[in-house]
């Protein structure tokens, strides 16, 4: 199976729950973790991994080879157990390296899919923010489900309305999850007519370890009993559950309707389509109740 991890805005998570996936993925599968983040990788840092192997000297192997095992050999492994092919630092490189992956004829994409393809195997890729001029799109139009998380503030969600048809349509298993607080899964879905799968839940100690703040004790099983780790695998088990999420197929030019109430926010001071006006707007456009500018 191979699975895309996106975001659109902001920095919402997409990374560490893509390594939360990898290693909390139910048994028997083995799961192995693609950084294709053309804003540069984040991995290798965090986990003080060495430069090499990687996705650049991955990319480099497979202008030369048609191996699905070139995947593995460019992987290295972080300390709670998952293979990761982990994208250059510097944005420039990450992106030169990623569009020669995955620019016809394809060698690095067919590669992916090979890989994805064998039985009781999980390629997790994680896209970073993604659009339809990032490198990493041709790897997340083929995948078999594709995760967009979003934090669940009006500004984000009013990104969402635009961006969820299109990402969408890019796979037969859309999920959208959400991060942080603000508006509830039930509320999202009310106003935006895509019910979410759920909120990745706000655990610091888990992201810790995730992102390599804290270390991980051989044989212990943290990771699996913390917040972020258990939600990722009731992800895992509604992907291989393949639990439709209807998304809309069309764009639709449409406000936001009930993201008019922003918590300490007059209401004079929303506009029309949900977002809160800079300030000096409000103090020009939107007078107070009384007639005058706020
Ligand atoms: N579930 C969580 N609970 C608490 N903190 C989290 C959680 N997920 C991520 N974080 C923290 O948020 C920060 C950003 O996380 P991460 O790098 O995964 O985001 P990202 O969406 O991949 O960002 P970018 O788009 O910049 O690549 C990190 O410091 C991480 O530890
Ligand atoms: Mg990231």
């Amino acid at each position: 199976m191979l699975v895309a991890v996106t975001s659109v805005k902001g920095s919402p998570g997409a990374t560490t729950f893509s390594l939360a996936l990898a290693a909390c993925w139910p048994a028997p599968a083995r799961t192995l973790l693609i950084e294709a983040d053309h804003s540069g990788g984040d991995v290798g840092v965090r986990m003080g991994m060495a430069a090499t192997p990687g996705l650049v000297s991955l990319a480099a192997a497979a202008r030369h080879a048609d191996d699905p095992m070139l995947l593995w050999q460019h992987a290295q492994v972080v300390p709670f157990g998952v293979p990761v092919v982990a994208a250059p630092a510097d944005a420039d490189r990450a992106r030169s390296t990623l569009s020669a992956l995955t620019s016809e004829p394809g060698a690095g994409i067919r590669l992916v899919r090979a890989v994805a393809s064998a039985s009781e195997t999980v390629v997790i890729v994680d896209c970073g923010r993604i659009d339809a001029g990032s490198p990493a799109a041709a790897i997340a139009r083929g995948a078999d489900a594709l995760i967009l998380i979003s934090r669940a503030h009006a500004p984000d969600l009013a990104h969402l309305v635009y961006r969820l048809p299109v990402l969408g349509a890019w796979t037969p298993h859309p999920v959208l999850l959400l991060a942080g607080p603000g508006f509830s899964p039930a509320e999202v879905a009310r106003e935006l007519g895509v019910a979410p799968l759920g909120r990745v839940p706000d655990d610091p100690r888990g992201a810790a370890l995730l992102c390599g703040r804290t270390a991980l004790r051989p044989g212990a099983r943290v990771l699996e009993r913390s917040a972020v780790g258990g939600a990722a695998r009731r992800v895992a088990s509604a992907l291989l559950a393949r639990q439709e999420i209807p998304i809309p197929r069309r764009a639709e030019q449409r406000p936001v309707p009930g993201l008019h109430v922003v918590p300490g926010v007059p209401a004079a001071a929303i506009s029309v389509n949900g977002l809160r006006p800079a300030p000096h707007l409000v103090h020009e456009e939107i007078p107070s109740r009384g007639g005058r500018a706020s």
